[in-house]
């Protein structure tokens, strides 16, 4: 016999209302709210929805008690070890891991698409040389949709194919020329004969003025921190990218408002700030210090790099960065680095804290990315342009999912009104 539909019960005053209840492949119940408003003529209230599930969606899935992070199923920790970006793409992209010639001829397509418009150099020289790279990002990434018409009809299939693929392409290039012009150095241009990481090391290090081998341990080091960083649900950025595509928005609009989003320091810009925290602390006898201004809660310090709206446990990304860090910095051979040696003993010092531990506050994605993207040779203000880097095909798989959803609408969310009732309007001189 077919299970008896799940439903909530919701008395308001003498009446009685009834939701369905919906039941998820993994992770909590949801009540469906949709017909609450017509039925009830209530809104639920939820600031920063920490209780509210957006949409449905099958690309990502978080357990943050277990700790544990799926993409179509499956767990982050094998893909980082077992799999490479480009093939994390195409699985978030299309929903199966490729045969090899499917990921062949996907890798080609990316590849053949790396170039931007020549044009677009000229956005490039309108920034002032000490332009944020995430300032430069955001409004390239917004100006392709005056360079690319031919891929911005959303109702398209095959347009929304071609801006995800362009998209997915040229973000390393933009990403590595705002550092280029950050530098005052020559653009370098991408070559078809490299693998998606070692182009973007390449075109952020190399120089005209001599040869440039890419270090096989950085650029494995590379793809792996952009696989760690390239979905993570309906965060902030995402929930970003999915509202502006709601009105119906060009993608690369939409990529763009997600990167500006991704920006603030309680999201993707964490990474920056935790490694000038970690600098800021310098050595660690100063840790036990910056523990106890965290916990303070008349000083608005926060340890970056820390805490997360889902992960009540360790964050999966940060156990393999750690160990990434630990391995690339051996193999470097600054494993004594002491911004690393900071991060570890405060790691320790906030996990065996009662604060940290009754709150739940465990190291996440951030934490560790900032010490081997700083042993790379990156500077601090490329480190949320790595971010957006990798998340775009996050961004771009969520965006398509939701265009392709019959439920998609226009989202807005309503609100609870505390303002001035109706009132009349009064001439100055009454005032
Ligand atoms: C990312 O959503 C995602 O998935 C994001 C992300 C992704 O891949 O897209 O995972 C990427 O953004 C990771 C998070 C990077 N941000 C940081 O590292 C910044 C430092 N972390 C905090 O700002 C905070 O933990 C957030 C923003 C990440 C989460 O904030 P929440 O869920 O709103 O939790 P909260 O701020 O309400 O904190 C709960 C409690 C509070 O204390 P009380 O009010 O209950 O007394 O924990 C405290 C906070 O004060 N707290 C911290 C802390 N983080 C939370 N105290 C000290 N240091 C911290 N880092």
């Amino acid at each position: 016999m077919a299970d008896t539909p799940k439903t909530a019960k919701l008395t308001i005053a003498d009446k009685e209302f009834e939701l369905p209840v919906l039941s998820p492949t993994a992770g909590p119940d949801v009540i469906d709210i949709r017909k609450l408003y017509a039925q009830a003529d209530v809104f639920t209230y939820d600031p920063g929805f920490t209780s509210t599930a957006s949409c449905d969606s099958t690309i990502t899935f978080i357990d943050g008690d277990k700790g544990e992070l799926l993409h179509r199923g499956y767990p982050i920790d094998q893909l980082a070890e077992k799999s490479h970006f480009l093939e994390v793409c195409y699985l978030l992209l299309y929903g199966e891991l490729p045969s090899a010639t499917e990921l062949e001829d996907f890798e080609a397509l990316v590849t053949k698409h790396t170039m931007l418009h020549e044009q677009m150099v000229m956005f490039f020289r309108g920034f002032r040389r000490d332009a944020h790279p995430m300032a430069i990002m955001t409004g390239v990434v917004g100006a392709m949709s005056a360079f690319y018409h031919d891929s911005t009809d959303i109702s398209d299939p095959h347009q929304r194919e071609v801006a995800s693929i362009r998209l997915i392409a040229k973000m390393p290039t933009i990403a590595a020329w705002a550092y280029k012009f950050s530098i005052g150095q020559p653009f370098v241009y991408p070559r078809n004969d490299l693998d998606y990481a070692s182009n973007f090391l390449r075109m952020c290090f190399a120089v005209p003025a001599e040869d440039y081998e890419v270090n096989p341990i950085l650029s494995r080091a590379m793809d792996r921190i952009f696989t760690l960083h390239a979905d993570h649900e309906q965060n902030a950025s995402t929930s970003t990218v999915r509202l502006a595509s709601s009105s119906g928005a060009n993608p690369f609009a939409c990529i763009a408002a997600g990167i500006a989003c991704l920006w603030g320091p309680a999201h993707g810009g964490a990474n920056q700030a935790c490694l000038e925290m970690l600098r800021e602390i310098g050595t660690v006898d100063r840790i036990p210090e910056f523990i106890e201004r965290a916990k303070d809660k008349s000083d608005p310090f926060r340890l970056m790099g820390f805490g997360h709206r889902v992960y009540k446990n360790f964050d999966p990304r940060a156990k393999v960065m750690k160990q990434s860090a630990d391995e690339v910095l051996g193999l470097l051979g600054i494993e004594n680095n002491p911004t690393l040696q900071v991060a570890m003993e405060l790691e320790r010092l906030a996990l065996e804290d009662p604060y940290f531990k009754e709150k739940k506050l465990y190291p996440n994605v951030d934490f560790y990315s900032g010490i081997i993207l700083d042993a790379m040779g990156f500077p601090t203000a490329m480190f949320t342009p790595i971010f957006a880097l990798a998340r775009t095909v996050g961004w771009i798989s969520q965006w398509k999912e939701m265009i392709a959803d019959p439920q998609n609408k226009i989202g807005r969310p309503r609100q609870l009104y505390i303002g001035e009732n109706a009132r009349d309007y009064t001439d100055v001189e009454q005032r």
